[in-house]
Formats: structure tokens, C-alpha cells, sequence
């Protein structure tokens, strides 16, 4: 047994985020099928807000039989300068794994690095893994298999969202597009271990500063806030430069194929999507928020096995 972390979405092989992708569908239709996590807790902290990953971690945990301790990290010691590191310790002697929504990745790391545990980034500034589990789960269920698909990232190219989908998407063999205004691109580190995984699986990335050029015949487009988590006060304009990159009918038409939308959610309406693409046919983001569920049970019975 190896202890797995799943802390980017490169923690899982090709193969291994298919294997989960399966289990998902499963769990989906059955959602009572496995009982994994019966006799085991699972600390669920957040350092941020949230509703969906908060909620379908609970409920999930519990439909496996475990019990979710959902704690609100400012609330711990950790927000009283107690070390990450002995945090860490600590939870590993009561938890079977740690599920934390933090802020730099380097926290996450820090945590994982001397769990003893199974560590799940539940959204950092860099990386938000479980959200692209469920948003690949969507765009199975709507176009079939992912190889090959194209799916564009419209917004802040340098947000968790954006990063996740390019690595995430290129491990699914997905060309993956990055729509952002200048200023706004990803990481470079990033675009580097997307390109390297995408060698191995026939997927691409490419970065667009052009909206309609990067929609040229998506299969998929994904948006999601223009200002994240903790930006509120960067500094930068938010607003204007990312314009060009709302979802809207005009925008969608733009793609020239049948395509799908999605959002992480909290959507805010009329900003980077409008209500007309987020209320009409092409969103699939309620189903996206419901594949949270499925796609973070098959991930945690698929950990708890390996560890
Ligand atoms: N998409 C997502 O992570 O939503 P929450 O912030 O509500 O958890
Ligand atoms: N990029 C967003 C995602 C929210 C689920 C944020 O970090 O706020």
C-alpha cells in the first residue's frame, strides 16, 4: 500500500482518472453501491467559503458509511499560529484523511508531506482538482469519451479553475484552450507539466487573447468568477480586460458546433456568463454541481483503498 495524496490533478495517472471517472458513473446510478469509509472519519476544514464542496463532502462521506467531521479552519489552532506540520500530525492520529480547502498550494503540500493520511485539496489558490473531476464526469455524460474533445477556458487564465482544467483535461487526452485577456495567462509552470502530460496523451494546450478564436469549435466552455477567493483587493482591474470573455449567446454561437457550458458556480450573473446561457440548453452546470458529489465519493473510496 502507497499513501496517495491528491493534491494536483497530475497525482493521478491517465489511466487512474479514468478508472475514477468509471467509479463515479457507477456511484451516480447507485448511490448506495459502496461502503468504503464505513468506521472512518474524514476531516473536512475550510479555510474559505463554500457550499458545494462543503455539502457534497458531507453528504458523500456519509453515503459511504463514514463520518465527516466538517470543521471551519479559523476556528482550529491553525489559526492561532499552531504549525501546519503539527497540525497535520495530530489529524493523522483521529482521521482516516484530510480533506482542506486553504489558500497557497504550498500549504497543502506542507500538510501532505507529513500525513500519514490521505490529503485532498478541496480548492487552493492554485488548484481546485475535485471541481475538474466532476466537470470531466459532465462532459462524459454530454459528449462521450473525452480523448480528442476540445474544451475552451474562458476568464482569468491564472486562477485555480484554468490550471486545474489544463492539467486535469490534457490527463483526459482533451485539447484544452486557455481564453484570457493579456496579463491573465497561466502560470507558466502550469502550461509546462500540462504540455509534459499532454506528450503522453495525445491531448494540447494552447493560450488565446482572442474570445473567438478560442471558441473555434469547443465541444465545451467553461467559465468561472472573474475575481477569485482572496483577490478581492489585488489591485487589478477585474472587470473591463475580461469583457471580451463573457459567455453569452452571441459567444456560444461562436463555436459553429454543438457545445456545452460549464461553471464551477457561485456564477455571477451577467458578468462573466449571462443568464440566457446559464439558464438555456447548453449549461450543464447544475449537473456539474450535482457530479460533485459522485466524482469526490469515487475519489475517497479509491484512496482509502490504496492506503
Ligand atoms: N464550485 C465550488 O467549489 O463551489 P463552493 O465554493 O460552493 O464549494
Ligand atoms: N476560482 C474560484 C472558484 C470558486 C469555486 C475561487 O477560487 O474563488
Amino acid at each position: 500500500m502507497t499513501l496517495r495524496h491528491f493534491l494536483r490533478d497530475d497525482d493521478l495517472s491517465p489511466q487512474e482518472q479514468t478508472e475514477i471517472l468509471d467509479l463515479a458513473a457507477r456511484f451516480k446510478t447507485d448511490r448506495l453501491a459502496d461502503r468504503s469509509l464505513e468506521g472512518r472519519s474524514i476531516a473536512v476544514i475550510f479555510e474559505k467559503n463554500s457550499t458545494r464542496t462543503r455539502l457534497s463532502f458531507e453528504v458523500g462521506i456519509h453515503q459511504l458509511g463514514g463520518q465527516p467531521i466538517v470543521v471551519d479552519g479559523r476556528m482550529m489552532q491553525l489559526g492561532r499560529e499552531e504549525t501546519i506540520e503539527d497540525t497535520s500530525r495530530v489529524l493523522s492520529r483521529y482521521v482516516d484523511a484530510v480533506v482542506w480547502r486553504t489558500f497557497a498550494q504550498a500549504r497543502i503540500e506542507a500538510m501532505a508531506g507529513v500525513s500519514a493520511v490521505p490529503v485532498v485539496n478541496a480548492l487552493t489558490d492554485e488548484f481546485h482538482p475535485c471541481q475538474v473531476l466532476a466537470d470531466l464526469q459532465t462532459v462524459r455524460e454530454r459528449h462521450g469519451d473525452l480523448p480528442g474533445r476540445t474544451l475552451t477556458y474562458l476568464g482569468d487564465g491564472a486562477n485555480n479553475m484554468a490550471h486545474s482544467l489544463l492539467i486535469g483535461g490534457v490527463t483526459a487526452g482533451m485539447h484544452v484552450r486557455v481564453g484570457a485577456p493579456e496579463g491573465f495567462a497561466p502560470a507558466p509552470w502550469v502550461l509546462e507539466a500540462a504540455g509534459k502530460r499532454a506528450a503522453e496523451t495525445g491531448g494540447s494546450v494552447r493560450v488565446h487573447h482572442d474570445a473567438r478564436s478560442a471558441v473555434d469549435g469547443a465541444d465545451v466552455l467553461v467559465t468561472d468568477s472573474w475575481t477569485s477567493m482572496g483577490q478581492e483587493n489585488d489591485g487589478k482591474d477585474r472587470v473591463s480586460p475580461f469583457r471580451p470573455f463573457q459567455i453569452n449567446t452571441e459567444l456560444l454561437a461562436a463555436t459553429g458546433v454543438d457545445t456545452s457550458v460549464l461553471h464551477c458556480l457561485p456564477a455571477h450573473r451577467g458578468w462573466e456568463v449571462t443568464d440566457e446561457v446559464l439558464d438555456g440548453p447548453a449549461s450543464a452546470v447544475f449537473d456539474e454541481a450535482e457530479n460533485r458529489l459522485h466524482a469526490q465519493k469515487a475519489l475517497l473510496a479509491w484512496l482509502v483503498q490504496r492506503s
